[in-house]
């Protein structure tokens, strides 16, 4: 099969267009014939080894882990999804080495669930990691409930307008951050106050939120970070997919704070297709770009100059 490889760390020169074994899927897994690989910031810092203290790798190295595309052969166990479903995946396995930006990938059957019927394949590749991130960090460790306010930073990103739309689904007052061309896209998003990351953030929530925000999702890191820690009431939580705050200083605070690396779910994939169907959250824009030009993907979602999100096309 056609695959997009590197053989060692480095810039986008390394991403190359081969030839590949395809993968037999184990008596857990099934082979997915890949329609369209998302596109997510992860798989340029794997490329470039930001990762590779803390995840296990092999090269060669297939990039990628979000996916649409239907089953094409279904392990011995796998009782639940058959030839021919339509589905989408958050791919990643235990050691990086077989991803999504190739032809066929086999993924263990229980990540694996129909997608949304109500959007195309390359919608749907688009949604896997971000929307999962943006449900584990709201409901799996923020615990958001009904009624509270959240400051999400970074809410034009791909993760950042899941949430928005997530957490307008738990009745959350949602106050998010973007640069000031991307306003009108979070506002549609359902924010009850765009923001603008340019300027003083603060000054801005407490605006809106004068004891300060009950949750804050930070997408972004560094002086997003330090912002909402101040952003908090006491007993808030902050919970960042960038940083980690030691808990001593978490205590002299008076708040939670918690770094969440996203995990595959099948379930919450299945819970987050029904609310597409539902019309409850809405795709973000999704540029295609062919599979043999990961390397433009990559860096167009690097520079930011995107709104909503790239796949490719295999
Ligand atoms: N730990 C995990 O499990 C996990 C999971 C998913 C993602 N991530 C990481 O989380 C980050 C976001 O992912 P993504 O897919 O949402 O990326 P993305 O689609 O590229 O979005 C990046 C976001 O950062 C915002 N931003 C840029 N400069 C900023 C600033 N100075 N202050 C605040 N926000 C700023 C952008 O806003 P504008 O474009 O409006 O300027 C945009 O909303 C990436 O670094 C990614 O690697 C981690």
């Amino acid at each position: 099969m056609k695959a997009i490889v590197i053989e060692e760390f480095g810039g986008p020169e390394k991403l190359t267009f081969k030839d590949v074994q395809t993968p037999k899927p184990l008596k857990n897994e099934v082979l997915v014939k890949v329609k369209y690989a998302g596109v997510n910031p992860v798989d340029w810092k794997i490329r470039e080894g930001l990762l590779a203290s803390r995840l296990p790798h092999e090269f060669p190295i297939i990039l990628g882990w979000d996916v649409a595309g239907t089953i094409a052969e279904v392990g011995k166990e796998v009782s639940d999804l058959k030839v021919g479903d339509e589905v989408y995946s958050y791919a990643r396995k235990p050691t990086v080495k077989w991803g999504t930006y190739a032809e066929y990938v086999a993924i263990d059957a229980k990540n694996v669930v129909l997608k949304p019927r109500s959007i195309s394949f390359a919608e749907s590749a688009a949604i896997p990691l971000s929307g999962l991130t943006a449900w584990q960090a709201l409901f799996d460790v923020a615990h958001l409930q009904q009624g509270e306010t959240i400051l999400i930073l970074g809410g034009s990103g791909g993760v950042g307008s899941l949430a928005i739309q997530f957490a307008k689904v738990a009745n959350a007052k949602v106050i998010a951050t973007a640069s000031p061309k991307k306003h009108s896209y979070i506002k549609a998003l359902g924010v009850d106050l765009a923001i603008d990351h340019t300027a003083n953030v603060l000054e801005q929530v407490r605006s809106f939120s004068q004891e300060g925000v009950d949750v804050v999702f930070d997408c972004f890191g560094k002086e997003a970070f330090t912002n909402g820690l101040k952003a908090l009431k006491k007993g808030g939580r902050i919970v960042s997919i960038l940083e980690h705050l030691d808990p001593a200083v978490a205590q002299n605070l008076g708040i939670t704070a918690s770094y969440l690396f996203v995990t595959p779910n099948g379930a919450q994939l299945k819970q987050i297709a029904e609310l597409i169907d539902a019309k409850k959250v809405i795709q973000q824009p999704v540029e295609a770009i062919p599979l043999h030009e990961a390397h433009i993907a990559q860096e167009k979602l690097r520079s930011g100059s995107i709104t909503g999100k790239l796949v490719l096309q295999v």
